[in-house]
């Protein structure tokens, strides 16, 4: 079957690249809401959240990709809170779907999937969608997540999505567009960015936002480690399914490592400035991943950030196998500095015991489905698209070599992702070349 997304040419024209519900279901829906609006006037005797712990409702969950996070979010969904059901699951492969499978049948109550209710394929998005749930968790190759996004909000329904939230800008705008849909439903964001909802970090960036490390002047954020898993060419793969079954070392489908993993620490950066960089300065390449097994990713990246006030942040990752790993923040302030996973260190010193804190992998789900019930729905949309922007302007900037500002990378036409979804073949774009790559 042939699904067209976007609009646009089949692939990139530049070089660096990388409901209808159930009748029952509205019904439960409205339910929610009035409940919600209930408990926030007071005016009933019962409110929602007890209701839902009563087990009088349930929250009903769709698993759109079925991987190791998407598996290990619909875990850490029904860990986090009561009335919490899997109900449907979808995925690309029937593999993958399977394997989920077996993990999640563990989960006891927490756990409803039927067969009918599983659905392969480039369109399983939708089936699930539509298969009458209240939330879905979006844990594909980021390159689909804004027409995952898209279709879950414009079908009602609320939605747990991993980062990144898309490769290229174009994505990045359609995402922004879906969140500000969801504010106008009333529908919950909550991105995969846990450290925002992790005690320790959120202790710190507390303190830092209060001044007890003076004026933030500067920082460095890093995400350096070695290898990561291959997954084998077999005779019978097409292209595209040989390229999305190893999505991480195709840019179109990843964003390369840069937005696929360091967006999280980009994020730190972002929320202790307050919001994103104008600037990019970067570079990056190469060297100890060459094979053709990589596709067409780089293997380090080294970004210099500018914010509007002239402070500079400088970022860096690397994939390198047999390399020293360091993921971690440091902002540095006129009075101290951080390391906002537990530690201010100078005027106001700080040391977060974190022994009694909690997974932020279930404690970013408890924090959305609360907000959900409680009718005040969190909404993560814009900002986590915002930190996967600054990640890929980055990459723009190291692939091309330029300097890239932020309202060029926000309104750049680079549209790096198929038009079309089959499985047939799909040409790799060359690996970037600063200096050559243009920008677009
Ligand atoms: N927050 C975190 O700490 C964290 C950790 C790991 C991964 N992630 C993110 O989670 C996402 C998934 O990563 P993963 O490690 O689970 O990868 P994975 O390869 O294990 O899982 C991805 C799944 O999506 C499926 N898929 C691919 N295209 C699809 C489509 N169009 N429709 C439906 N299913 C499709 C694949 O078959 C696969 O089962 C990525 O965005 C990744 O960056 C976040």
């Amino acid at each position: 079957m042939m699904i067209t997304y976007r609009k646009g040419p089949t692939m990139s024209t530049e070089k660096d690249g990388h409901t209808p519900r159930p009748t029952g279901e509205t019904s439960r829906r409205e339910f929610i809401k009035v409940s919600a609006l209930g408990a926030a006037a007071a005016a009933v005797a019962v409110s929602p959240v007890q209701l839902f712990a009563a087990g009088q409702d349930t929250l009903k969950v769709g698993l759109i990709g079925c991987g190791g996070r998407g598996t290990g979010a619909a875990s850490n969904c029904v860990e986090s809170s009561d009335g919490i059901q899997i109900w449907a699951m979808g995925d690309l492969f029937g593999d993958r779907l399977q394997g989920s499978r077996n993990n999640l049948k563990n989960l006891g109550d927490g756990y409803a999937v039927t067969d009918e209710r599983c659905f392969t394929g480039f369109d399983a998005y939708q089936q699930v969608i539509d298969s009458g749930v209240d939330l879905v968790i979006l844990a594909t190759p980021p390159a689909f997540r804004p027409i995952h996004l898209d279709a879950a909000i414009k079908g009602g329904v609320n939605v747990f999505m991993e980062k990144p939230v898309a490769t290229d800008p174009a994505g990045i705008r359609s995402v922004i567009e879906s969140s500000k849909l969801a504010k106008e439903k009333k529908l919950a964001i909550v991105a995969g960015t846990q450290r925002r909802h992790q005690t320790s970090y959120l202790e710190c960036m507390k303190r830092i936002q209060n001044g007890d490390i003076g004026d933030v002047v500067g920082g460095q954020v890093y995400w350096n480690q070695g290898g990561l898993w291959v997954h084998k060419r077999k005779p019978d793969y097409t292209d595209m399914e040989y390229q999305l079954r190893n999505w991480l070392y195709f840019a179109w489908a990843s964003g390369d490592h840069i937005v696929e993993q360091h967006v999280h620490n980009l994020d730190v950066m972002n929320w202790s400035m307050g919001g994103p960089p104008v600037k990019a300065y970067g570079m990056g390449g190469r060297q100890s991943r060459t094979a053709e097994e990589y596709g067409n990713i780089f293997d380090h990246f080294a970004i210099e950030y500018e914010f509007a006030n002239g402070v500079r942040f400088q970022s860096m990752c690397r994939q390198a196998p047999g390399s020293d790993s360091r993921v971690a923040e440091k902002i540095v302030g006129t009075k101290g500095w951080s390391n906002p996973g537990g530690r201010l260190e100078g005027a106001t010193p700080y040391r977060h015991n974190g022994r009694q804190d909690r997974n932020p992998y279930v404690q970013e789900h408890t924090d959305l489905i609360a907000s959900i019930r409680s009718g005040e729905p969190l909404n993560e949309g814009q900002r986590i698209a915002e930190s996967t922007l600054t990640a890929i302007m980055g990459r723009m900037s190291a692939y091309t070599g330029k300097v890239v500002t932020w309202d060029f990378a926000m309104s750049s036409e680079l549209n790096i992702v198929p038009s079309t979804w089959e499985f047939g073949a799909l040409q790799t774009d060359p690996v970037a070349i600063p200096g050559q790559t243009p920008l677009v």
